[in-house]
């Protein structure tokens, strides 16, 4: 129950189809704020790198394929159980199981191509906050 981070990523497929202002207004209607943002092109590298806890997993080549097939925008959210909050925001990783209204019940295309990312535990979020930020550019 505190203010706290989380890093969320707007996947290639919501950039390719002109959604980040879309999604960013889900995300500010919710009440988190975007402290930091950027917008790049992931190397294989960084995407192997990023995913790294999920090197085993049969769909890891194609999800860092994907992740490297166009830009991204990657942005710091603050607020009060911002984890949480985003995660409830976002809706399930498969969005046919995610609740109407979140972002990927409305925006995702399938399960890889889901539209956004977003840390899943405090301590996740600061390492995926470091990964790519700098303490200097998270603007409050
Ligand atoms: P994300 O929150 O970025 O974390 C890992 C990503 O892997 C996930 O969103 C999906 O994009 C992808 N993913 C998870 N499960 C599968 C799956 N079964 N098949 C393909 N991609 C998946």
């Amino acid at each position: 129950m505190s203010n706290e981070c989380t890093l969320s990523i707007i996947k290639p497929d919501a950039t390719r189809r002109n959604l980040t202002g879309a999604i960013n207004k889900k995300i500010e209607d919710a009440g988190l704020h975007i402290v930091a943002q950027k917008r790049l092109r992931l190397t294989d590298d960084q995407a192997k790198k990023f995913y790294d806890v999920h090197k085993e997993r049969p769909f890891y080549k194609d999800l860092v394929k994907f992740m490297t097939s166009g830009p991204v925008v990657v942005q710091v959210l603050e607020g009060k159980d911002a984890v949480a909050l985003y995660r409830k925001v976002m809706g399930a990783t498969n969005p046919a199981n995610a609740e109407a209204g979140t972002i990927r019940a409305e925006f995702a295309e399938s399960i890889e191509a889901n539209s956004v990312h977003g840390s899943d535990s405090t301590d996740n979020a600061k390492r995926e906050v470091g990964f790519f930020f700098s303490e200097t550019e998270l603007v409050g």
